[in-house]
């Protein structure tokens, strides 16, 4: 229970540790494995993850602050805490839209995540299956041609009734969790699946540290060739922190709005950030050391994740097994994000029409279906459809990608960029600063980046990324 209820008992986060592992089960997913490595092979590598690691640190740090500290204060869902909190601070009430923004992008986001989600249980039954086949000692798909094995992506993906089942079934899986409350449901799922899934993530890594090209990954990650960081890919990777940090969409104001007041969220979201980056580098780590040694190229795209690696795992001894537990891994993590994210537009139905738990998740989850089947449907025979395509920006996207794009370069970066506007200038600055747990210089430098670096770095990323993207130059 939270610990400074009054009213009705509201249901909260039994300790400080499940907390900090529900958050960085949310923050932790397919943003950091697929996503992360994705957008660095079609960013150019090293300039795009060294401004990744920039955002995240001088950026992302002091929202995901600013997003718990809200959460805490107002102890209700996303808008309504920003509602208290500009309230109580004699603002405008209106600056709630924002979390309503964040909200709305949550459950778009909800809505093909689940997609993907999908996609990786298609790949957990593949390898198991594979594993029953082949046995445990030699690679994945003995006697496939890479063809064969490159080719499972494509087929599955056109496949849109097993890409809508196994959409609905990921759904089914999150809904299960969040249906059962916080301390009971959502907080039981990460406290089980992070632990296992840190495990399962080092070891595949050391795995891949002794078999893999480390020394061609670690120049690829991490050499820094500044000219290639133009506009374009300086929105990619703030964009990519904000969804990799679960912010932007009110997430962490709403996992912030189960937290205690003894808990320091200074701390905290130190944590939280650091384990989130951890991921990210460690899957990059783990996945470009195996596809190097295995003589491939690192290409962008979701093709690393559902094709080079799969091909990867052919080559390598033990591949079925290597594979199965790399999806399972990768499983788990959508799983807990995926339960984040149904529990933003969840709380806010909770709180907003005062439905119980069950029935506010299930609309959510019917709503984030319909949408969902649209996306799951657009790799393959709704393909046609590219409902922003006249906007070079969207140019060729089906309903998935222009969500994804819509929501991580446009909706979560001005979602943040409204929360630091609003904690750096609007709020009180008294009722801010008895939230945020910092003392000393680290509070004014804390200040500085939510009043100043924060908002200038976003408008100017904004402007020299979106609209480039927007124009096509
Ligand atoms: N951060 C999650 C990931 O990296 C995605 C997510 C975004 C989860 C927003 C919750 C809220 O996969």
């Amino acid at each position: 229970m939270a610990l400074t209820q009054s009213g009705p008992a509201r249901d909260g986060w039994s300790s400080r540790t499940a907390f900090i592992l529900a958050a960085i089960g949310s923050a932790v997913g397919l943003g950091n494995l697929v996503r992360f490595p994705a957008e660095a092979g079609a960013n150019g590598g090293g300039a795009f993850v060294l401004f990744y690691i920039f955002c995240v640190i001088l950026i992302g740090l002091p929202v995901l602050l600013s997003e718990t500290l809200i959460g805490r204060h107002g102890q209700a869902a996303a808008p309504e805490s920003f509602r208290k909190m500009a309230e109580q601070s004699r603002r405008s009430t209106a600056w709630e839209h924002v979390a309503s923004l964040g909200v709305f992008s949550a459950f778009v986001v909800l809505s093909f995540y689940c997609v993907l989600g999908g996609w990786v249980l298609y790949y957990i039954g593949t390898f198991l299956g594979d594993l029953f086949t082949t046995g445990i000692t030699g690679g994945a798909f003995a006697g496939s041609s890479v063809e064969e094995v490159e080719g499972i992506f494509p087929a599955m993906i056109a496949n849109g009734g097993m890409t809508v089942t196994l959409d609905l079934v990921f759904l089914a899986i999150t809904i299960f969790f969040v249906a059962r409350g916080v301390s009971g449901g959502i907080e039981k799922v990460a406290v089980y699946l992070m632990p296992a899934f840190f495990l399962l993530l080092v070891g595949i890594t050391i795995y891949g540290m002794f078999g893999g090209a480390m020394g061609q990954t670690l120049d690829y990650l991490f050499t820094f060739e500044p000219d290639k960081l133009t506009g374009p890919v300086m929105l990619a990777a703030v964009g990519q922190a904000f969804f990799s940090l679960s912010l932007g969409v009110a997430g962490m104001i709403t996992y912030g709005s189960y937290v205690g007041r003894n808990v320091n969220l200074g701390v905290t979201s130190g944590i939280i950030a650091t384990a989130d980056t951890t991921v990210a580098l460690l899957a990059g780590l783990c996945i470009f050391p195996i596809v190097f040694a295995a003589g491939l190229a690192p290409n962008g795209g979701l093709g690393l994740m559902f094709q080079t690696l799969p091909h990867a795992f052919q080559e390598i001894p033990g591949g079925s097994l290597l594979g199965l537990a790399f999806f399972i891994m990768v499983g788990f993590a959508a799983l807990t994000s995926s339960v984040a994210l149904m529990e933003v537009p969840t709380a806010w139905v909770i709180d907003r029409f005062r439905f119980t738990r069950p029935i506010a998740a299930g609309m959510v989850t019917f709503f984030a279906a319909i949408i969902g089947i649209l996306s799951a449907l657009s790799t393959g025979s709704l393909a046609w459809f590219h409902p922003l395509g006249f906007l070079p920006m969207f140019e060729g996207m089906g309903v998935l990608d222009t969500l994804d794009t819509f929501t991580g370069k446009i909706t979560l970066p001005v979602g943040a960029l409204l929360t630091s506007i609003f904690v750096g200038w609007i709020a009180n600055k008294r009722l801010v600063d008895s939230e945020n747990g910092l003392g000393g210089g680290l509070h004014l430098f804390w200040r500085f980046l939510v009043c100043w670096l924060c908002p200038i770095a976003l408008i100017a990323i904004l402007l020299v990324g979106i609209f480039p993207s927007i124009l096509g130059q």
